[in-house]
């Protein structure tokens, strides 16, 4: 086949659809249904610069700032000035945004400066997303879909990655061969205990990627959503950050509205400083829960109908009462190190959405970022291998680098050691969340470096995961300051000999400074 396309996401199906579209032989693999990904889960929306008073420079502002210094500009500048067009496309294809008198409805969330989120069914965003591709999917007869069929490992034949390894739908092993293949399989918050993604969210592109010598990059930056429901269904019922930016605020457990004092923009700061004031309120104060108050948003129920019913379904009635919420792993802002063009250190192996690391990100994303991202990064895959394009240039991510500085001895791990997910996911939880410093860390490597036997889907997802928390957990405790979304107690302070990258691959991370930026 022309394309193979691993993960049914937004980014996944995206690029499936365009090669498609060209007439190229697509396969799109998928573990268990096709519209079963975190993409569905989405509530806030796509953040696009669609008009005045908005400007793509606004946007790109906003992201570099979020990104703490980490974003790479000419990826942001992709992201920003081509995501418009995305946006439309997506509507041309049957995607319905919110209107109100003929016009979209744009929300604020985090860290930006004025409204630019388009959403769909309220607070449904990412169910219609998927729906529309899936439709679009299913109706190109040259795309083959194959659900509940696991990704193993790579096919790397002659320095090129060719297909995969596979358990096929019935547990059998199957090779499934392409010329070019897509990881577009996600992110990682199954790491943690608490996760707003849902339970296919393990790491499984980026864990395979690492065992084939591919680098990865900024994994570090695992960013916590602030306002995850604290009640103990999983995933974690999420309190879009669209309700702030429709008027709610979080109050401390004195009804205090602590965001004020924590930064200029109050509640609408970028995510990463408000997990921060929470997570800090809550070791601090040993309590397992703040608040927030969207008692001031009258329109609840058709605004914000799936939250509306998360809270009904826990018998909270957000109209009168306050809300708890704790941080919850929520987006890995790193992953699979690409270029420009989502082309990965692997010739033939390619890499968009929340399991690639694209730049847009740095080391904090900017709120409703992600499916742009998807949207923006995949299309330009198919459009790199419909110019001829089969190996990664030195553009975004790889700026600058050289692949010899990848080529490191492997990290040491005990052969055959068992884990189970609880296990993994507690020490994650206990050594790597919101806050680290290097004993917690140190627990954290000690404890991840082991190989598990894998015979099944479960057993292989749980290997997937160590190998993405080892990547993670050495990258962690090489960054010895704080920035973004990384947050090390024992080094408080940003630094600037930190203003660069971590790679990993299969040994100890890399540090590549960012290149200078040359003054316009
Ligand atoms: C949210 O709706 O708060 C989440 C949006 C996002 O993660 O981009």
């Amino acid at each position: 086949m022309d394309l193979l396309v691993l993960g049914s996401g937004i980014a996944g199906l995206s690029a499936a659809i365009h090669a498609a579209q060209r007439g190229w032989t697509v396969g799109v693999v998928t573990k268990g249904e096709l519209a079963t990904s975190a993409t569905r889960y989405a509530q806030g929306g796509v953040a696009a610069a669609l008009g005045a008073p908005d400007s793509t420079e606004l946007h790109e502002t906003d992201t570099l700032i979020a990104g703490a210094g980490l974003c790479d500009t000419d990826a942001v500048r992709v992201l920003v000035t081509e995501g418009p067009r995305r946006v439309r496309e997506l509507m041309a294809l049957g995607a319905k945004f919110d209107e109100r008198d003929g016009e979209l409805q744009l929300a604020i969330e985090g860290g930006h400066s004025l409204p630019r989120v388009v959403h769909a069914g309220g607070d449904a965003t990412g169910a219609e997303i998927e729906r529309a591709l899936a439709d679009a999917a299913h109706a190109l007869p040259n795309i083959d879909v194959r659900e509940r069929c696991f990704s193993v490992d790579l096919i790397v034949e002659a320095g090129r990655c060719v297909g995969i390894h596979a358990l096929d739908s019935t547990g059998r092993a199957t090779e499934i061969r392409a010329r070019n293949t897509v990881l577009a399989t996600g992110g990682a918050g199954q790491l943690f205990s608490v996760t707003t993604n849902p339970a296919v969210s393990t790491g499984d592109g980026i864990g395979m990627a690492l065992r084939a010598g591919v680098a990865v990059a900024d994994v570090e930056f695992m960013q916590f959503h602030p306002t995850a429901l604290d009640n103990p269904s999983m995933p974690r019922p999420l309190l879009s950050e669209a309700l702030r930016g429709d008027g709610a605020v979080l109050r401390d457990e004195q009804g205090v509205q602590f965001m004020l004092g924590e930064h200029p923009l109050a509640d609408l700061a970028p995510r990463d400083i408000v997990a921060r004031a929470i997570a800090r309120r809550l070791v601090e104060r040993r309590l397992p829960h703040l608040w927030l108050d969207a008692t001031a948003i009258a329109d609840f129920p058709t605004r914000f109908p799936t939250i509306w019913a998360s809270a009904q379904a826990v018998g909270l009635d957000p109209r009168t009462d306050l809300l708890p919420v704790a941080p919850a792993a929520h987006y890995l802002s790193g992953g699979i190190a690409t270029d420009l063009d989502g082309a990965s250190t692997l010739p033939g192996l390619w890499s968009c959405g929340e399991a690639a690391c694209s730049g847009v990100h740095g080391a904090n994303r900017l709120a409703s970022n992600s499916l742009l991202d998807g949207l923006v990064f995949a299309p330009r895959i198919i459009e790199a291998i419909a110019e001829g394009k089969d190996a990664p240039e030195p553009s975004g991510v790889l700026r600058g680098i050289d692949p010899g500085v990848l080529d490191v001895p492997e990290l040491p791990v005990q052969p055959e050691g068992a884990m189970g997910l609880a296990d993994l996911q507690q020490i994650m939880t206990a050594g790597a969340g919101v806050l680290r410093d290097v004993k917690s860390l140190e627990t954290v490597a000690r404890a991840v470096a082991i190989d598990v036997g894998a015979h099944d889907v479960g057993s292989f997802e749980v290997r997937n995961l160590l190998t993405v928390a080892r990547a993670l957990a050495a990258a962690a405790l090489a960054r010895e300051e704080s920035r973004g979304t990384h947050t090390r107690l024992d080094f408080p302070e940003t630094l600037p000999e930190f203003s660069g990258r971590f790679f990993g691959c299969a040994g100890p991370p890399v540090f590549v400074p960012l290149p200078a930026e040359v003054p316009a």
